[in-house]
């Protein structure tokens, strides 16, 4: 934002409607547009909003610290209300053709596409990433769509030979019913629809409970949804919003009622979601925190190297949970990486600020508690023997309208440092020096976390190495591209204390439902398997 305009008047480049393309709009006309005006909103089901009582969700967004949005937080009579209408919705839903659901899910994609401009704005505001991030997480969710429209003509099951004859033997995937999806406020809409269309296609229905700090932008696409079912006559309940914090989580994660919950979070949290839902035997997706590293060999296309890791470390502020923390160098080029990366760090300082400016690369941190976490993590760096060689300040002044910009930082750590060891959500990116390249995988691995992880070098041995069986242990592992930035078309997630959840693309769409094996007889006699005689 330009130093003299308000917050309410920020302008914002928009093309999603060739009407208005290449007009700005203002913040207001946006909330217009999302049909989001209204805030004190209740929780929805379908189309409907449900008042839910007294208690608001709150959601600042961290540019300007100011109140965007005042929710009301689902109390115990509306999650019941949720759940029935979920479970009825579901006896409707599941009947219906796959492909016909899959139609449902291409008008959904639609219109995000339709909306993209605007949607893309809120998570910009709400969550503090830079727009050109938001209209990629936008993206994702319409690329998701599209995906989940061609799965919903390959709910493949496979059939076998029965070895009795006159048998035939195969196996058929049903839905498995409400789906409960617990998301996160970096990626406050992509990580949600990953599941959910899958989910819908799968002929599953869906509650979701967004972050407490992305609720608006929850209640946006919630709203669009909405008005595709009542388009198609779609009952009320298919798709389903509930707001609150973490005491609401909670009866998502304990009702039997729900089969699957997909969460997305922090790895503490999601031991405990785990733990909950595996108790009643619900399944769960776990896509928790990660510690991703790149190693970079004297081989590496530096150039290449650099940009990747730059993007990687401090793109959506570190606040990725495949945001490369590590960099692994060799010895030998150790010096000049470092250099390197010291010049294009002082050069970002000036890109660091409102992320709806375009020319904006480093939005705020998403709250002043994340803040404090990057300050105590570089106390803790100090205090364990590391060197901070750059950044970690809290910047202020009239250029900055909150306490939530901060200048990345880099510093010189050994891998089995305590802080090193624990995801730090936050941009600090360490640097660590290799001598072997055993040593250096050794070191990649050596974290509790194994979401992803990257290699730069053009020598094949070294590459392939790195993604054979003794190479790298995390879900995702790439060859001279960074940590973060997945497309959907590969599955998403990642080993370890990383939770061992795969989401979004490949054929992770088994885990939204039951597998069935069925043995049919044609034939006049009862033949037993294995050929066991049981005559009566
Ligand atoms: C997340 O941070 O939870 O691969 C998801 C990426 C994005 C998704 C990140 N496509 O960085």
């Amino acid at each position: 934002m330009g130093s003299g305009e308000k917050s309410n008047d920020i302008k914002i480049f928009v093309n999603f409607d060739k009407k208005i393309s290449k007009k700005k709009m203002t913040k207001q006309e946006v909330l217009k547009i999302l049909k989001i005006q209204k805030i004190n909103l209740g929780v929805s089901t379908g189309s409907k909003w449900l008042d839910s009582g007294n208690n608001f969700i709150e959601s600042f967004s961290p540019i300007d610290e100011k109140l965007i949005s005042k929710i009301k937080q689902t109390n115990e009579k509306c999650f019941e209300n949720v759940i029935i209408q979920a479970k009825e919705a579901f006896l409707f839903w599941k009947k219906i053709p796959a492909p016909r659901r899959g139609e449902i899910v291409r008008q959904i994609g639609d219109e995000f596409r339709i909306k993209k401009e605007a949607i893309s704005f809120l998570v910009s505001y709400e969550t503090g990433k830079i727009i050109d991030e938001a209209r990629g997480e936008v993206q994702e969710m319409i690329d998701i769509c599209d995906f989940a429209v061609g799965q919903s003509r390959m709910l493949y099951g496979m059939t076998t030979h029965s070895e009795r004859p006159g048998h035939r033997l195969f196996e058929q995937y049903h839905p498995l019913g409400i789906v409960g999806i617990i998301s996160a406020f970096n990626f406050p809409v992509a990580v949600w629809s990953w599941n959910a269309m899958i989910a819908l296609v799968c002929g599953d229905v869906i509650v979701w409970k967004p972050s407490p700090k992305a609720t608006l932008c929850a209640v946006a696409v919630q709203k669009m949804i909405s008005s595709v079912l009542k388009k198609n006559n779609i009952p009320e309940g298919v798709v389903n919003l509930i707001s609150g914090n973490a005491e609401i989580g909670e009866w998502l994660i304990n009702d039997k009622r729900i089969s699957l919950i997909s969460f997305t979070g922090s790895t503490n949290i999601g031991r405990h979601v785990n733990t909950v839902v595996a108790a009643r035997f619900g399944k769960t997706i776990l896509e928790l925190g990660g510690n991703n590293a790149i190693i970079i060999t004297p081989d590496a296309d530096l150039k290449l190297a650099i940009k990747s890791i730059v993007f990687g470390a401090v793109g959506t502020a570190g606040q990725r949970c495949t945001s490369t923390r590590r960099l692994i160098i060799h010895e030998l080029i150790y010096e000049k990486v470092k250099n390197d990366l010291l010049k294009i760090y002082k050069q970002l300082k000036n890109k660091i600020g409102n992320p709806l400016e375009p020319q904006t690369l480093i939005g705020p941190l998403v709250s002043k508690d994340a803040v404090i976490n990057f300050v105590n993590a570089q106390k803790q760096i100090i205090s364990e023997g590391g060197q901070i060689i750059f950044g970690g300040q809290i910047l202020k002044g009239k250029d900055f309208e909150s306490e939530c910009y901060v200048i990345p930082a880099l510093a010189e750590v050994k891998n089995h440092f305590k802080i090193v060891q624990q995801e730090t959500f936050a941009p600090i990116l360490y640097l660590i020096k290799y001598k072997t390249f055993n040593e250096a995988i050794a070191l990649q691995n050596d974290v509790p976390q194994g979401l992803s992880s990257a290699i730069f070098s053009k020598n094949i041995i070294e590459t392939e190495k790195f993604i054979s069986v003794e190479g790298s242990d995390c879900g995702i592992a790439n060859v001279n591209i960074g940590t973060s930035g997945a497309e959907i078309g590969g599955a998403f997630g990642g080993e370890k204390e990383s939770g061992g959840g795969r989401e979004s693309g490949s054929d992770v769409w088994k885990n939204y439902m039951r597998r069935q094996t069925c043995t049919i007889n044609s034939g006049n006699d009862l033949l037993l398997a294995q050929g066991i005689k049981f005559d009566i």
